[in-house]
């Protein structure tokens, strides 16, 4: 983009949409986290050393720099108590302690995981009954992130007691002294979002679990459009961990999925092999110019202003006043989609740049038509201009 476009964008004032939720006690998670998780590709069988693996990844294959800090072990690290009630790891995790350190040493996070039930959901010992007690272990441990998730507890509580279930880990957590990130779920129920805020959660699960299918990903992202007011600094919707990378989903596929999970402020937590993945996953897990977009300050999650048949345009104001616009195909064939400036809250002329390619466009009056693939999505970042001269479109 020119000087004069650049300086237009950051004159335009950002206008905060009214009565957002501010930032938790906590201060932590100011843009939606970004790390790796080990359900989505070991599952169960995660051990020690696939952790140090995932960590060495991150550290070395550009993630950190473009902004990856967590490494995450989800469920199955658990052991049983001791004595005195204290939570162990189990054998695949000799010393949890010397993990973190060692995940510390890379210049990243640790995170963990376990749930306001007796079991977790792969039936490993939870928290309930030791909240405090396992908040303090993690902070000795090191660890930086909770994911802590309902399992067990389904039924134990009437709904209207799900928030104090909550709170009684959130408040644990900041009892310990240490900063850790506090990531919930909750299944698929309960309108999880207004009421995860009040339970100190910086993001929270707002669905079952994502499988690397393109349609369970549609889903996530259209359940997620529509509950922008609940996210912002602090506190975040979450459509669940990335498949960018796992099972059969193609480059036009995954595209999509980073780049709807980029307009929607999601975390973007990875869930596929940091230490095997082709150049191509590569570069779209460690596209700057889309992890901008999320990670952008104002913490404004993005919706869909246009939706006809398969085709819709998503739209993410950005603080410096241009905005993140997604043309989505989520068809079975190559579609032409049309952005009309007016449904983005743009003015009459704009700069658009496609951030996938990296690649400028050039300055458009009113529209912008372009053919997306199946599956795929046109990511651009617009930038309002007072005139200029519109590139002759096909
Ligand atoms: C639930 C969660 C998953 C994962 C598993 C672990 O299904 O939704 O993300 O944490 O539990 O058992």
């Amino acid at each position: 983009m020119n000087r004069a476009t650049i300086s237009m964008c950051l004159f335009v004032l950002l206008s905060l949409p009214c009565g957002r939720l501010a930032a938790q006690a906590n201060g932590l998670a100011k843009t939606p986290p970004m790390g790796w998780s080990s359900w989505n590709l070991f599952a169960c069988n995660v051990k020690d050393a696939d952790v140090r693996a995932q960590a060495d990844a991150m550290a070395s294959n550009g993630m950190r720099e473009a902004g990856y800090q967590y490494v995450n072990i989800d469920d199955c690290w658990e052991g049983k108590r001791d004595a005195q009630g204290n939570i162990q790891s189990n054998e695949r995790f000799p010393d949890m302690k010397a993990l973190a350190d060692y995940v510390h040493s890379k210049g990243l996070k640790i995170g963990i995981y376990s749930g306001p039930g007796p079991k977790t959901c792969g039936g490993f010992e939870a928290s309930y009954q030791h909240e405090e007690q396992d908040a303090r272990t993690y902070a000795a441990w090191g660890i930086d992130y909770l994911k802590y998730d309902m399992c067990s507890a389904r039924n134990m509580f009437r709904d209207e007691e799900w928030p104090g279930v909550y709170k009684k880990m959130g408040d644990a957590l900041m009892k310990s002294g240490r900063p850790i990130v506090y990531s919930i779920s909750h299944g698929d129920n309960q309108r999880i979002w207004s009421w995860a805020p009040s339970s100190g959660a910086n993001l929270w699960r707002i669905g079952t679990d994502i499988r690397p299918d393109h349609e369970i990903i549609e889903h996530f992202a259209f359940l997620d459009a529509g509950l922008e007011r609940y996210a912002g600094p602090g506190h975040w919707n979450d459509p669940d961990m990335l498949e960018v990378g796992n099972g059969k989903l193609n480059a036009d596929e995954d595209r999509q999925h980073f780049g709807l999970w980029c307009l929607l402020a999601a975390p973007l937590i990875a869930g596929n092999d940091l230490a095997h993945m082709s150049p191509e996953i590569q570069a779209i897990l460690t596209n700057r110019e889309a992890i901008a977009m999320d990670q952008d300050p104002a913490g404004i999650q993005g919706k869909s202003v246009w939706q006809e048949g398969p085709v819709s345009v998503w739209v993410k104001p950005l603080a410096d006043g241009s905005k993140a616009v997604g043309l989505v195909n989520m068809g079975e064939s190559p579609n032409a989609i049309e952005f009309s400036f007016r449904d983005a809250g743009l003015p009459e002329w704009a700069e658009l740049r496609d951030v996938f390619n990296h690649k400028d466009l050039g300055v458009f009056e009113k529209t912008f038509k372009a053919t997306v693939p199946t599956r795929g999505i046109l990511l651009l970042r617009v930038c309002p201009v007072t005139t200029g001269t519109a590139k002759p479109q096909d």
